[in-house]
């Protein structure tokens, strides 16, 4: 059975008939559980002896969430989840006390949070845009961004989508700038990746941290990020699997226990130790669904979905968060709710009609992917207006 677009019948076990809420959790597609079955039960088959056809799953993992960015597997390290993406980095540049990064208000907190504990730690000034600043026509906040960089910042950290809103931000834009006052910018790709076609290297992006549990549709505790030279980081976090050569010392041959073995340059220098095994195959196999469907007809796909929801929510007297200009556009539709209701009983009406959906900060968010049928729209729209009708009384 293949993924096809507007067909669910790779999630057989999905129980929510209208599963708007790929922006919290994304299911996982059965081929891709099925995977991360085999690979635990290949432990529990074999025990040591499956580690080499681990390995194998390790790296098919980092070059299928690579394709969906445009890397290099090469360049990808598998992390626990995009908070690990973030902390490494925080934790691994060589920061000099009085460097300056900006943070944006609004963010989802595992993209500030860790960066105020190295700020603290490091003594880094936090310098602050507004993210809402770059919907609609950016360049006023472009700007501002310029002002800032000429006065010298060290990193700009910012998420691809906001995750209230739904804005997308430039990230090109910002790369080319960061680029031309020589700041690193950093990304958080978990609202974007899989979900649309990004491309790390022709946006100027430094550093791409994402969990696989959204758009990527694999399992919790299981991301990646991508570095553009991994030699920029300081290997504070390593562990026994950061050396070149790490496993020289089991080998059998006395003598070869050696712990000022050189540490590698790549992505291991921020894995440590033993990995995600299940976790790792089931990302694999979620990223070779996206990229067998096509990350371009998903974005289409949806866009589709979300115009058609859009204009019914708004026929409706709701307000949408989305850019009148397709470059803000992003999977995620966020609206207010109309004056007369409140959000959270809405949304409890909504999800005793059979739908998922998320309130982030008081937004009513939809969030569709490959999987949603553009037939279920009118469906959404008549729960809407049978829970309005329910929570007006
Ligand atoms: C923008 C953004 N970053 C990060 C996360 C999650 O971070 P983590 O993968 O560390 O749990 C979310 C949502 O849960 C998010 O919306």
């Amino acid at each position: 059975m293949t993924a096809a677009l507007g067909d669910r019948s790779l999630l057989p076990d999905l129980e929510v008939p209208l599963y708007l809420d790929h922006a919290a959790v994304g299911p996982t597609p059965a081929p891709a559980l099925a995977a991360g079955i085999a690979a635990m039960q290949s432990i529990g088959r074999l025990g040591t002896g499956a580690l080499p056809g681990l390995m194998e799953t390790t790296e098919a993992a980092r070059q299928a969430v690579g394709a969906l960015m445009g890397a290099r597997g090469a360049d990808v390290a598998l992390l626990g989840n995009t908070s690990a993406g973030v902390i490494a980095v925080a934790w691994g540049l060589d920061w000099a006390a009085g460097d300056r990064i900006l943070l944006f208000e609004g963010e989802f907190p595992a993209n500030v949070s860790p960066w105020l504990r190295a700020a603290e730690h490091f003594g880094l000034e936090v310098r602050w845009a507004r993210a809402g600043d770059f919907a609609g026509e950016p360049q006023e906040a472009l700007l501002g961004l310029e002002r800032e960089l000429i006065r010298g910042l060290r990193l700009v950290a910012v998420s691809a989508v906001q995750f209230q809103t739904g804005l997308a931000m430039p990230l090109g834009a910002l790369g080319a700038l960061c680029r031309k006052h020589g700041a690193e910018l950093f990304v958080d790709g978990i609202q974007a990746l899989g979900a649309r076609p990004l491309d790390v290297g022709a946006m100027g992006i430094d550093y791409l941290a994402a969990g696989g549990h959204k758009w990527l549709m694999a399992t919790p505790g299981i991301g990646a990020l991508w570095a553009r030279d991994w030699g920029r980081l300081e290997p504070r976090l390593s562990s026994w699997l950061s050396h070149e050569e790490p496993l020289r010392f089991l080998g059998g041959v006395p003598g070869r226990l050696n712990y000022d073995q050189p540490l590698a340059l790549g992505p291991a220098r921020v894995e440590g130790g033993l990995w995600n095994a299940a976790g790792q195959a089931v990302l694999a196999a979620s990223c070779g669904l996206l990229a067998e469907v096509g990350l371009e007809s998903i974005a289409q796909h949806v866009d589709v979905y979300l115009d058609l929801l859009e204009a019914g929510l708004l026929a409706r007297g709701f307000g949408s968060a989305r850019t009148t200009t397709a470059e803000g556009r992003s999977s995620l539709l966020s609206v207010v709710v109309p004056k007369d209701v409140a959000v959270i009983p809405l949304a409890d009406a909504l999800r005793a009609r059979g739908l998922a959906l998320s309130t982030p900060d008081g937004w009513l968010r939809f969030a569709p992917h490959w999987p949603n049928g553009l037939r279920e729209v009118p469906m959404v729209l008549e729960a809407v207006d049978a829970a309005l009708e329910e929570v007006r009384g």
